[in-house]
């Protein structure tokens, strides 16, 4: 049997390439003792991965990659054969592995997914159950509590996380839910196919008039994805009181002197509350996470919406993808073609 892999070919300079990545074709080998094999369904296309790319990136979070070696990404795939005692052929696992077809592995950074919703698409726990839908969750009911009536901005609203907490921002009765985006078209999807009330399109025009137009009784929550330039002209729109999540900076991950905000002095006068937080690191809560948003997900008050891509090897493609802002939803690749 064959593994199709897709190494890290460059470390990118600024926003990741297609050609940062070669793809190539080995030998799959068998398990050693306490390892398994695994066949790998879907891979996660995650803007954060960009962070562990550069040669000095490791942390407390992540190595940093090695050039010509798998690219690590989060997957879900099935035991093919095993022998490690806890893992048994057929099991669905969830975990960090690499974007390749076929990863040997131990339970390190796995989880085992048999018994936890069952039913659904196994794509689910790699987008709106899993690190992305989560973050949405926690980030929105812990940090922003949205109340009936408010006005909450949402950055990289379509991204995986984005779309995500634009839908429970509704659901919990937020009255004006905003998308920060890149494109009309992109933006347009956003008030028609997920109900959010508005879009500003960062890259056109005015940004301090679109917001007030946006915005006309200010912002009380931005769930922040982006970080950079963004966050100081939010900062010039928030009442008092206002919370933002901060989940993420997608704007600095590809940028070598990230920006950050002159008007830090917004938050003191508004009494505003920003917190980041890592989803990773309430693994403890996570069945309530995925409880609330399988729930909610049944009775329809949200709905799952996957960007894929077939083929293990589109993986660089979908990864620059992400960067240009081409997706809508969760991006995936599903490993093998339809
Ligand atoms: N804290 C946590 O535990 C946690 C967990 C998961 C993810 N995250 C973070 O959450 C954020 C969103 O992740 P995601 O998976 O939802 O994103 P995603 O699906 O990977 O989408 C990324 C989006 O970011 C936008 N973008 C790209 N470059 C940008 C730039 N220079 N300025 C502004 N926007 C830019 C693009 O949307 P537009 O075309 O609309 O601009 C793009 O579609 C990331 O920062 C990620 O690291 C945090």
């Amino acid at each position: 049997m064959e593994n199709t892999q897709v190494l890290l070919n460059k470390r990118p300079n600024g926003t990741p390439k297609v050609d940062d990545f070669e793809v190539i074709k080995t030998e799959i080998k068998d398990p050693a003792e306490g390892e398994a094999l695994i066949e790998n369904l879907y891979i996660s296309l995650d803007a954060g991965f960009r962070n562990w790319m550069d040669a000095d990136a490791g942390d407390d979070v992540l190595p940093a990659m090695a050039l010509g070696q798998p690219v690590m990404g989060l997957t879900v795939g099935r035991v093919q054969a095993s022998r490690h005692q806890s893992l048994k052929e057929g099991d669905l696992v969830m975990g960090r592995l690499a974007w390749e077809s076929y990863s040997l592995a131990n339970d390190d950074f796995l989880v085992v997914l048999e018994g936890i919703e069952d039913d659904v698409p196994e794509h689910y726990h790699l987008g709106i159950l899993g690190d992305t839908g989560m973050s949405a969750y926690f980030g929105l009911t812990d940090i922003g509590q949205p109340q009936p009536g408010e006005t909450v901005v949402i950055s990289a609203a379509a991204g995986a996380v984005g779309y995500v907490a634009g839908q429970i921002a509704k659901l919990k009765g937020a009255s004006n839910v905003i998308g920060l985006t890149s494109s009309d078209a992109k933006g347009n999807r956003l008030v028609t196919e997920l109900a959010y009330d508005g879009f500003i399109n960062y890259r056109k025009g005015d940004l301090q008039d679109q917001f007030n137009r946006a915005c006309p009784n200010g912002i009380d929550i931005y769930f922040d994805n982006v970080g950079g330039p963004l966050l100081e002209t939010v900062l010039n729109h928030v009442n008092v009181g206002a919370r933002i999540p901060f989940c993420g900076a997608v704007a600095d991950y590809s940028n070598s002197q990230p920006q950050g905000p002159n008007n830090l002095f917004q938050i003191v006068t508004n009494s505003v509350r920003l917190q980041g937080f890592m989803t990773h690191l309430q693994l403890e809560r996570y069945p309530e996470a995925r409880n609330q948003l399988m729930s909610w997900l049944r009775s329809g008050q949200i709905k799952s919406l996957v960007h894929e891509y077939q083929g293990v090897e589109y993986c660089g493609q979908a990864f620059a993808d992400l960067f240009a802002g081409e997706n809508f939803g969760k991006t995936l690749v599903k490993v093998i073609k339809d």
